[in-house]
């Protein structure tokens, strides 16, 4: 969906990034907030012996929703089936990954709010009391059979909570907000991971690279990556600032992040639209971007950095996208 080297969406490049994971919530990074909450919940439910309640983190792509969902099943001593929204098509997909699990392990559901109506419905027995309603024959002759389930934790994600159903939200016992990084959160997940992938960087290097890195350890670690290669060709040990700026401007990502089509998008409501109101529709429309793709990976950092604002009559270029591309309103 998005190959872009500052989208945050997974692509087929961080098919390795297995290995930058964090596997403990002591090794994860930021997020202090939800860490504290978590470490709360899972004390207590491993007191009480007790599978943890069900936990639905939401936020934008690339900020460690997954990465979260594998070190819950490690701190519970549990293990993890992953599934996505849209690969479970119909309910007897669910149901039997439902009663394949065993008791305390995690269920991850990602994009959890692209589930079926049809198959959401199974999920509310079964988070409400491990069990599943099954409806066996046809007509008169149909018979409804109760099957027990094992208590599981069910963990979903989702980058858009507003999508969510309330019955779905509901069940869920903990919900937690994923926030982007700070600088220096970014600058600690960078300098962790250039000692896995075993370069070295300056602390002022590594907060450059944190700098452009929209606020996601998903496109820190891929910037990271990409200067690896610049520094390897030129058969040197230790990422300096230099070197980080030069390459990142090759790799077109400017000093406060933004790269072509942040640009392309600001650039059209400011030039095309002056500057706003103008409907998110048109602008996916002019540009011709997927509207979805634009509103949940474009959208929330521009928004977030200050250079959008969203309105009832549409989006509006601020100040200081005027004043990054060095225009006048
Ligand atoms: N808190 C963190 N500390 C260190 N690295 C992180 C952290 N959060 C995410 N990452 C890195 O970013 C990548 C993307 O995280 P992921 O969990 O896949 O994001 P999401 O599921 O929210 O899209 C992970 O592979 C991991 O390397
Ligand atoms: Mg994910």
């Amino acid at each position: 969906m998005d190959d872009r080297l500052v989208g945050s969406s997974f692509s087929i490049d961080d098919v390795k990034e297995y290995n930058l994971r964090p596997v403990c919530l002591d090794e994860y990074i930021g997020q202090e907030n939800v860490k504290k909450n978590l470490k709360v919940f899972i004390e207590a439910a491993k007191m009480r012996g007790e599978p943890l309640d069900h936990v639905l983190f939401y936020g934008p792509p690339g900020l460690g929703k997954t990465t979260l969902a594998n070190i819950i099943a490690k701190e519970m001593g549990s293990s993890l089936k992953v599934t996505s929204g849209p690969a479970i098509e119909k309910p007897g997909d669910l149901a039997s990954i439902l009663t394949s699990l065993e008791d305390r392990e995690v269920l991850f559901i990602d994009e959890i709010h692209r589930l079926s109506k049809t198959v959401e419905e199974i999920l509310y027995s079964a988070m409400e009391d491990y069990s599943l309603d099954i409806i066996i024959g046809k007509g008169p002759q149909a018979k409804s059979i109760r099957i027990d389930l094992s208590k599981f934790t069910l963990v979903g994600a989702t980058t858009r909570l507003g999508l969510l159903t309330s019955p779905l939200r509901d069940r869920f016992g903990v919900l937690l907000s994923m926030d982007y990084y700070t600088h220096e959160e970014l600058k600690q997940i960078i300098t962790r991971s250039s000692n896995i992938l075993q370069i070295g960087i300056t602390d002022e290097a590594a907060l450059e690279v944190a700098k452009r890195s929209r606020g996601t350890p998903r496109v820190a670690n891929r910037l990271l990556k990409r200067i690896r290669d610049f520094a390897q060709v030129r058969k040197l040990n230790v990422i300096e600032t230099d070197l980080a700026r030069e390459s990142l401007n090759l790799l077109d990502v400017d000093e406060m992040g933004l790269d072509k089509i942040d640009k392309r998008i600001l650039k059209a409501i400011i030039m095309n639209f002056n500057g706003g109101p103008v409907g998110v529709e048109t602008i996916a429309h002019f540009l011709s971007e997927e509207l979805g793709t634009l509103e949940d990976v474009y959208e929330p950092f521009l928004i977030q950095q200050g250079f959008l604002i969203r309105t009832p009559r549409g989006r509006i270029a601020t100040d200081k996208a005027y004043q990054h591309f060095g225009m006048k309103k």
